[in-house]
């Protein structure tokens, strides 16, 4: 599009219609989603799998662009594809370039194996990356245009060690997770095989055309491997009789099949042949492979899937004969099933202590605290409050172990109050003495679940001592309840929020 015309465009059809008409609010775009706080416990949990498996097996983390030149993807994943011919998010920018917000991974892992010369490195090269993949798909359940994926790739090895270790690796991740998956495996030769299993398919096929759907009477003949793909209820019944690429593998490609099965057997892997696997993505050859939910067996969306990739490096323009290997999974659909699971997990962020303040004098002590505190300990606070009951509310729902109260008669007496919230005793404690006493309590936490194994009888009896505790002019009498703490105490001060603290919470 020539620029100036771009220009109007941009003008006329994106700035002015920022939303869909109609509707009054800016909402996210059909298939994308907002992935909240109270959600990212599920996500971390696979996350730090995913991690986890990268340091375990040595992988490197790779961060690629978002955007990349769409013909990244047309030569690699390939033309003729779904993914490439009706589901990428592309577009001509500013610039007249032709854009594409990346579909999948691996075209830009290997990309950036080719540009920055990674074929001098020890091979084979081992990265991974996790992030947001865009293909404009119909959006269902599991099926979203922005979804996350995080991918495993291997550049410059061919043994069928690496297939079997990445199939292993993509299991635990998910595994590990707490999702219950089989493995499917299917090996689809070398270009060689392939041709002569091309063939049959067609052949096999042309005696069916009557009751194939559209898209396969294309496949037949754009790319026949894909009508193995193919979900429609009528070509399913076909496809069960359909010729096995398993029969036209040639001898090396056999062995390299027979060697991967065999590293698999001895993981003891939870895997099953399924000859109809054949990927939806072109560079795929030799070893291939789908992760499906165990309580899913019938589902037809994969958790993740891979296999081998031999030419591609080389048809991108890198080194000849450079294999390849790895695998992309999934995370929308993992979450998903952790969801479903209901196993209970922490919130992402569970502080154990929380710093409540009184008084103007005691919130500026407070902030130089929370400094302090916060590199020891998992701390929680909602400084900018003047009212302390909305403070202990918020401490309360927090759910943390220890409630630190500062306020003017504290902040006089070079004191803080101390609660725990699970015995529901607080003490005074010396100002200064307070990151060594929390660092003694909570460490009694530690290794017991959470379940404070603070004497309570103990502390009872020590803090009857203390329990007489003058709030300012006047000493009252505590009973180890938040209510009684504010019911009548009163905090010394200078300022009119700092001395009562009765109703205030
Ligand atoms: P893929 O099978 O196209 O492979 O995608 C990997 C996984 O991403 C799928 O198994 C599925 O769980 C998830 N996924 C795909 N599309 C969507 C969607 N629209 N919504 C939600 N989840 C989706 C690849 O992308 C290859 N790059 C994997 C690979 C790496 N092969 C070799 N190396």
């Amino acid at each position: 599009m020539p620029k100036q015309q771009l220009k109007k465009h941009m003008t006329e059809n994106i700035v002015k219609k920022r939303a869909p008409r109609g509707k009054k609010e800016i909402i996210t775009i059909t298939g994308m989603r907002d992935i909240l706080p109270q959600d990212q416990k599920y996500w971390n949990t696979v996350r730090g799998n995913v991690d986890k498996v990268a340091v375990d097996y040595g992988y490197g983390l790779i961060e690629t662009p978002i955007l990349e030149y769409a013909e990244l993807f047309v030569k690699s994943t390939g033309k003729g594809t779904d993914v490439v011919d009706k589901e990428m998010f592309a577009f001509v920018d500013q610039g007249g370039d032709h854009i594409a917000a990346r579909p999948e991974g691996t075209p830009s892992v290997v990309r950036a194996y080719i540009q920055h010369g990674m074929v001098n490195q020890p091979q084979p090269v081992k990265m991974y990356y996790s992030g947001q993949m865009f293909r404009h798909e119909k959006p269902q359940n599991g099926r979203y245009r922005q979804f996350y994926s995080a991918g495993f790739e291997a550049i410059g090895e061919d043994g069928p060690t690496l297939d079997a270790q990445m199939i292993l690796m993509g299991y635990n991740i998910i595994n590990d997770s707490g999702v219950d998956c089989v493995i499917q495996v299917n090996s689809i030769g070398c270009t060689v095989c392939r041709e002569e299993y091309k063939k049959a398919l067609v052949k096999y096929y042309k005696q069916h055309t009557k009751a194939l759907c559209d898209n396969c009477l294309n496949r037949m003949i754009k790319n026949p491997m894909r009508l193995l793909d193919c979900k429609e209820p009528s070509c399913e019944a076909i496809k069960e009789n359909a010729p096995q690429i398993l029969d036209f593998l040639d001898d090396d490609c056999k062995k390299h099949f027979m060697k991967v099965l065999e590293y698999l057997d001895e993981l003891n892997l939870p895997y099953t042949l399924n000859p109809r696997i054949v990927r939806g993505l072109d560079y795929y050859n030799r070893t291939v492979f789908e992760y499906i939910s165990a309580d899913d067996s019938e589902s037809k969306l994969a958790l993740g899937g891979g296999g081998r990739f031999d030419g591609l490096v080389e048809m991108m323009g890198g080194r000849e004969k450079t294999p390849a290997c790895g695998f992309g999974l999934g995370l929308d659909r993992i979450v998903a099933k952790i969801r479903e699971s209901e196993v209970l997990m922490e919130d992402v962020y569970q502080p154990d202590v929380f710093l409540a303040q009184l008084g103007e004098n005691a919130k500026k002590k407070a902030l130089v605290l929370y400094e302090k505190l916060r590199k020891n300990f998992k701390m929680s606070q909602a400084l900018y409050k003047d009212s302390l009951k909305a403070q202990l509310e918020h401490a309360n729902k927090l759910k943390v172990k220890y409630t630190l109260i500062l306020g003017q008669k504290e902040v006089s007496d070079g004191t803080i109050m101390l609660r725990d919230m699970n015995g529901a005793v607080q003490e005074v404690i010396d100002f200064n003495k307070i990151e060594g006493e929390l660092a003694k309590r909570l460490e009694k936490y530690s290794g017991d679940e959470g379940v404070a194994v603070i004497d309570t009888e103990e502390t009872k009896a020590a803090m009857s001592s203390k329990k007489k505790h003058d709030y300012g002019d006047r000493v009252t009498e505590e009973t180890n309840d938040f209510q009684d703490f504010g019911g009548g105490a009163s905090f010394g001060g200078d300022d009119a929020a700092d001395t009562t603290v009765a109703g205030d919470y």
